[in-house]
């Protein structure tokens, strides 16, 4: 069972804002865990792409969710025992983790092993729902933002880098469609959660959003 006693700083935001990279610094520097909760929703799109599912099947959707036999080792994941660390990366997987994770059954279902990522001595958890839903008495909750343009950037940087193929305008709609999708569902919405402090990565640094958020994680501690 996880220690409810167990810090957590909770990092929201929409698809390619940096919040991975920052999550995963804040975690490295505190020597805690890290949770990256897309990637969970990824490899579900991935195990229900690869198997056929249909998207009005709901039930074989959270089935899939429910069963999903992953583990993460360092920057590695893995589906069943296959490393699909780059596969989960693709836009169309991350497309159709975005559909899959606007039905309540299928979050349901990631509901307990996002929980069990509560380790001594702490955890970093990213994604949508950190926040609001996942971890709601989390001692730290940051919401974090960049403008469309400076996502689109780091969205096509990392693809290029990863060897796929990328347009710039593909993926500034890409974006603004998955922001649509994430925010407007009923079900776990993306939104800052109540006491979030907002952070706006426009223009900074990697490094820079990482020190604001340790600051506030110092600041937030009884003395
Ligand atoms: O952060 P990401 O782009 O890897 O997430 C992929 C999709 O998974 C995202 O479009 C919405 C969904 N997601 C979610 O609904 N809740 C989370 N906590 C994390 C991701």
């Amino acid at each position: 069972m996880p220690n409810p006693h167990i810090p957590v700083i909770t990092i929201d935001g929409p698809t390619a804002s940096g919040k991975g990279t920052v999550a995963q610094k804040v975690a490295q520097h505190l020597g805690f865990h890290y949770l990256d909760s897309g990637a969970l929703y990824r490899l579900t799109a991935l195990s229900v792409m690869r198997r056929d599912i249909p998207l009005d099947d709901e039930h074989a959707l959270a089935k899939a969710a429910e069963h999903l036999h992953c583990h993460f080792n360092g920057a590695h994941i893995f589906l069943a025992n296959e490393d699909v660390s780059n596969d989960i990366r693709a836009e169309a997987v991350g497309n159709l983790a975005s559909k899959i994770a606007a039905i309540p059954t299928v979050r349901q279902a990631l509901f307990g092993l996002q929980l069990s990522f509560r380790q001594h001595p702490g955890l970093v958890a990213d994604g949508r729902d950190m926040g609001t839903v996942i971890f709601p008495h989390a001692g730290l909750k940051v919401f974090l933002t960049a403008s469309v343009e400076a996502r689109a950037q780091r969205r096509y940087k990392q693809l290029i880098d990863k060897g796929f193929s990328a347009n710039m305008e593909d993926l500034s709609k890409d974006l603004t469609e998955r922001d649509a999708r994430d925010s407007n569902r009923s079900s776990a919405p993306l939104k800052a959660a109540e006491g979030a402090y907002l952070l706006d990565t426009s223009a900074m640094t990697v490094d820079q959003a990482v020190a604001q958020v340790l600051g506030w994680y110092a600041a937030s501690k009884p003395a």
